[in-house]
């Protein structure tokens, strides 16, 4: 072989070796604080979960694209409400919050769920009451923003939102709504790509230990009580010490419906390349629903990795940041939607 060939081989394989390495640090959408709050903490010798905790707080403070953390998405009755979990991929134990109120943190109410209690998941006023006996501050999540948000829906007579079915004509007037005698035809709102950017994030250490974990205030007017893929264990978020983690963002009310992190994770668990257990996860719901809006990312347990999404209009890239010290700051990746 020419030296040149060699040297260039030997390159590619550091290259290579390069794209993959523990630790790692990989999250949904651009949100760059995150990614490199968690692989601080890995990098002062703090485990996966602090890691995962402390990148989606992150998010939670920053508010990332309104879609994380207070002030943003208000229900149908102007109110922010919160879910999040966190798995550990060691040990399958998990801890979740949904329909969170008046907390901040929903990520660390998630971690006390899981260390503090039996319980996997708590929901709503008595999550609230749960985390305000755990030490967290309970105050309004309202801000000049999302009241904002809040006034001009009503002013435009509660447009858009998710009711079918029900009586007044939900496409025209606001709540409340009573069901309507005769069920209608299939009814699905057109995506907005903005209003669901929640932040998943996974994090292996060097021993391939990994931890996944979610934070959404969810869709914005959704009707109070929703509660969407984030919380909920194999569709928000999924990991496995022993095959890999997936995380999922974009429209949850479809997306919780094939547990597509879950799928992604037991493809890699066969040997599945994660990239295409990304792909296979995402075309799973495709099947049904050819038009939904989402993303997903997946790692295995060598620190390989991958993202998919769904092509719809104004949708054709989905953004990710990855940190596993083969540069100082966190990476921006792409991946083109199919
Ligand atoms: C990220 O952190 C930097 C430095 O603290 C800050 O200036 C910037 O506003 C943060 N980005 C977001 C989106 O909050
Ligand atoms: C992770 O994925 C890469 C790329 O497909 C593959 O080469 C590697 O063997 C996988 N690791 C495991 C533990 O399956």
């Amino acid at each position: 072989m020419p030296t040149s060939l060699m040297f260039f081989t030997l390159i590619s394989c550091l290259l290579a070796l390069g794209q993959a390495s523990l630790p790692l640090v990989i999250n949904t959408w651009s949100f760059k604080n995150a990614t490199a709050a968690a692989w601080a903490v890995l990098q002062s010798g703090g485990s996966v979960l602090d890691a995962v905790e402390a990148g989606c707080d992150c998010c939670q403070k920053e508010q990332c694209d309104g879609s994380v953390g207070y002030g943003g998405s208000p229900d149908e009755s102007g109110e922010t409400t919160l879910d999040a979990m966190i798995m550990n991929g060691n040990t399958m134990e998990v801890g979740a919050v949904a329909d969170l109120r008046r907390i901040k943190n929903a990520i660390g109410v998630a971690r006390a769920v899981m260390e503090r209690t039996e319980h996997t998941m708590l929901v709503a006023e008595s999550a609230t009451v749960f985390a305000e006996n755990m030490g967290f501050i309970a105050e309004d999540l309202t801000t000049v923003k999302s009241l904002n948000i809040f006034t001009q829906w009503l002013k435009g007579n509660c447009q858009p939102n998710y009711r079918k079915n029900v009586c007044p004509n939900p496409s025209e007037s606001c709540p409340p709504y009573k069901p309507q005698g005769k069920l209608g035809p299939k009814k699905h709102l057109p995506t907005n790509i903005h209003s669901h950017d929640t932040i998943g994030m996974i994090a292996f250490d060097q021993y391939g230990h990994v931890a996944a974990g979610t934070s959404t205030n969810g869709r914005t007017h959704k009707v109070p009580g929703r509660v969407g893929d984030s919380p909920i264990v194999g569709a928000g978020a999924y990991a496995d010490s022993s095959a890999g983690a997936a995380a999922a963002t974009g429209d949850g009310d479809i997306m919780m419906r094939f547990l597509p992190s879950y799928l992604a994770v037991e493809l890699m668990r066969a040997g599945t390349d994660p990239s295409a257990a990304c792909k296979m996860a995402i075309s799973r719901i495709k099947r049904h629903y050819v038009g939904f809006f989402g993303a997903i990312i997946c790692a295995n347990t060598t620190g390989h990795y991958g993202a998919a999404c769904n092509k719809v209009p104004g949708f054709l890239q989905f953004h990710y940041m990855v940190s596993n010290g083969e540069s100082d700051e966190p990476l921006l990746k792409s991946v083109d939607c199919f």
